[in-house]
């Protein structure tokens, strides 16, 4: 299991403990990413996540099962507890792929999922505001959890959410919901997954370039780099990108880079988490 951020420690125990207990990689992607949307501590995922200009969160989610290739996701929905189960629902009840804002939100309730009352997170965008002009150290960078799994048959799934870029244009909508930019699992090759400054990454379809360089034989790790590379190489801001990914293949290997920063990241085998880092690529 690899997943972004230094929260994507408690996604992996979490979700390899969900393994544990007899589910599958879907499970697991999907009981990681609640823990981390119900703690919402970060301030970037979840209700407690980043506020959009007019002060509330809109949430993004998406996940994707590999032995299938099914895809779910949410985008722009509001007042959701649970965006990753929201992605699932989309994905094993409806006959789509995709749903958003007042869509999304009614699909939720109509799914029984938990809401709260968007009113109650009003302060939200004045505390957000308030940590902007002293930001604690890295929050700046702390952005989307995206977890992927392999699990003990092989199969692969993963998932992402995010409450997205902070006072962004309600309406926005970034790269985490987006099948391709912020997620792309193939079950015979991996999956990828991606966080950072979604307009950066979605107008590269990020994800699926990393998953298609694996199928061409590449490392996760080499696959990961040559993206930022070729990202910077036809992007005027070059690798001023503020973007990372992680990547995880069939066999179990794994990579992460990033444009812009050091990067941490969480690596789990289902017996031990540890939080591994990369320095940002440097251009060749
Ligand atoms: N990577 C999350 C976003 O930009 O919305």
């Amino acid at each position: 299991m690899i997943a972004t951020w230094p929260f994507g420690k408690e996604a992996v125990d979490v979700g390899a403990q969900a393994m544990r207990d007899g589910g599958t990689a879907l499970d697991g992607v999907e009981q990681g990413i609640r823990r981390i949307e119900f703690l919402s501590s970060d301030g970037s995922v979840g209700l407690g996540g980043r506020p959009n200009a007019a002060g509330y969160a809109q949430l993004d989610a998406c996940i994707m099962n590999g032995p299938n290739h099914g895809g779910g996701s949410v985008a722009g929905m509001e007042g959701i507890v649970h965006p990753i189960t929201a992605a699932r629902r989309v994905m094993e009840k409806t006959k789509h792929v995709m749903l958003v804002g007042e869509g999304a939100r009614w699909f939720a309730l109509e799914q029984g999922l938990k809401t709260v009352d968007v009113a109650k997170h009003a302060d939200l965008k004045k505390k957000w505001v308030e940590r902007q002009r002293d930001p604690e150290p890295g929050e700046r960078g702390h952005d989307t959890i995206a977890l992927l799994v392999l699990d003990a048959n092989g199969d692969i799934a993963g998932g992402c959410s995010t409450s997205g870029a902070g006072g962004k244009l309600p309406g926005r909508v970034g790269d985490a919901p987006i099948l391709g930019a912020g997620l792309y699992v193939d079950n015979t090759v991996g999956a990828a997954g991606a966080t950072g400054l979604g307009e950066n990454v979605m107008r590269h379809c990020a994800s699926v370039m990393i998953v298609e360089l694996m199928r061409q034989g590449m490392h996760p790790q080499a696959a990961c780099e040559e993206v930022i590379h070729r990202i910077a190489a036809r992007d005027p801001l070059g690798y001023d990108l503020h973007v990372c990914f992680i990547a995880l293949d069939k066999s179990g290997r794994f990579g992460a880079a990033a444009s812009s920063q050091r990067f941490p990241f969480a690596v789990g085998t289902g017996e031990k988490t540890e939080i591994h880092h990369v320095a940002q690529v440097t251009p060749r």
